[in-house]
């Protein structure tokens, strides 16, 4: 357990990742912060208020402010705009870009030694405006989408081959967008390759389901994006750092020279600590999984060239 995590956006992800903190205690005291007046003030009692049921001791309390957010060891991002029917991520830039900036910026200066995990869209672009606005190295400075992506993915094999979650091992990489890079290489359940278990085109129609994973959900909610499954990829990330868990997980990170790219956020494996990404993996791809990479990687500079 951590002294302090503080989740900025007390909305549907920001609230839901405070919740699922405060559950599994991951620190004494979780801080809720959103600009909108009374929010996270009331969804902050509403939650410290359910401690005595679902027994935790994490104290829970919201605010419009970063006083109370003074030394967090952690900070979670989701402030921000999201997606609705016939949006993309990238449509969400531009406003996201002055949010997440505002954020940072003031996050820097309450908790300067504090690890950032991005979660707002779109969301390698955020990262890097997260990381140039707080001065902080990349090993404090990580995004959340490959654990969601890879999430999407194991679900829907699971459901295909009728067996466990658990017995499922996948990483899907890149952008968190539709080039986004699932590595059949590396998709196995219980160390069987995966392409020994199911038809090649079933195979493809899965991978095609989980690039349009976040957008099928979007259709259904009409009125925002998915958030149980974001908000629990986030504290997975929170829980790896907070217990020094050292786990591989996909996340964005900034590339100093790895997978051959430089100067962008991009979905690798990673090992993270309780120092925060406390390595970059490089895993040998197939030729066409270096190509997918590649074409990620233009998908994610491209409106970073655009930010203002
Ligand atoms: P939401 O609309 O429910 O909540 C966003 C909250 O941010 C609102 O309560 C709003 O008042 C708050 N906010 C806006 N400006 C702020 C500021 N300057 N300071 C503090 N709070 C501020 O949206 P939701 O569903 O929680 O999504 C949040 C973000 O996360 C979106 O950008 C969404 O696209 C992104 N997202 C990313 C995922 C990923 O895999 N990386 C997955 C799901 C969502
Ligand atoms: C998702 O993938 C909207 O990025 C969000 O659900």
């Amino acid at each position: 357990m951590v002294n302090k995590i503080t989740v900025v956006g007390a909305g549907n992800v920001g609230a839901t990742a405070a919740q699922r903190l405060a559950e599994k205690e991951l620190a004494k005291q979780v801080v809720l912060v959103d600009i909108a007046d009374g929010i996270p003030q009331g969804k902050g009692l509403d939650q410290w208020q359910s401690a005595p049921i679902e027994l935790y001791d994490t104290r829970i309390i919201g605010t419009n402010g970063y006083d109370e957010t003074v030394d967090s060891d952690i900070v979670v991002i989701t402030a921000g705009i999201a997606r609705k029917p016939g949006m993309s991520r990238d449509d969400l830039m531009n406003t996201n870009a002055g949010i997440v900036k505002s954020v940072a910026e003031q996050v820097a200066r309450t908790s300067p030694n504090a690890i950032l995990i991005i979660v707002s869209n779109p969301l390698d672009v955020m990262c890097y405006v997260a990381m140039k606005a707080s001065g902080f190295p990349r090993e404090r400075v990580i995004g959340m989408a490959g654990v969601l992506d890879t999430a999407r993915f194991r679900a829907f094999l699971a459901e295909a081959l009728d067996v466990s979650v658990r017995d499922i091992q996948a990483m899907v990489l890149g952008g968190h967008g539709d080039t986004m890079v699932p590595l059949i290489s590396y998709t196995s359940v219980s160390g069987i390759p995966i392409t020994q278990l199911m038809a090649r085109d079933v195979l493809d129609k899965i991978v095609e389901r989980t690039r349009s994973g976040g957008a099928e959900i979007v259709g259904y909610l009409k009125t925002g994006s998915a958030y149980y499954a974001p908000s629990a990829g986030a504290i997975q990330m929170v829980e790896a750092i907070v217990q020094d868990q050292k786990r591989i997980l996909p996340c964005a990170a900034w590339l100093q020279g790895e997978y051959g790219m430089t100067g962008l956020f991009l979905g690798v494996p990673c090992k993270l600590g309780r120092k925060g990404l406390e390595q970059v993996l490089e895993v040998e791809l197939t030729p066409a999984e270096r190509v997918a990479l590649g074409k990620s990687a233009e998908a994610v500079r491209e409106p970073m060239a655009k930010l203002a």
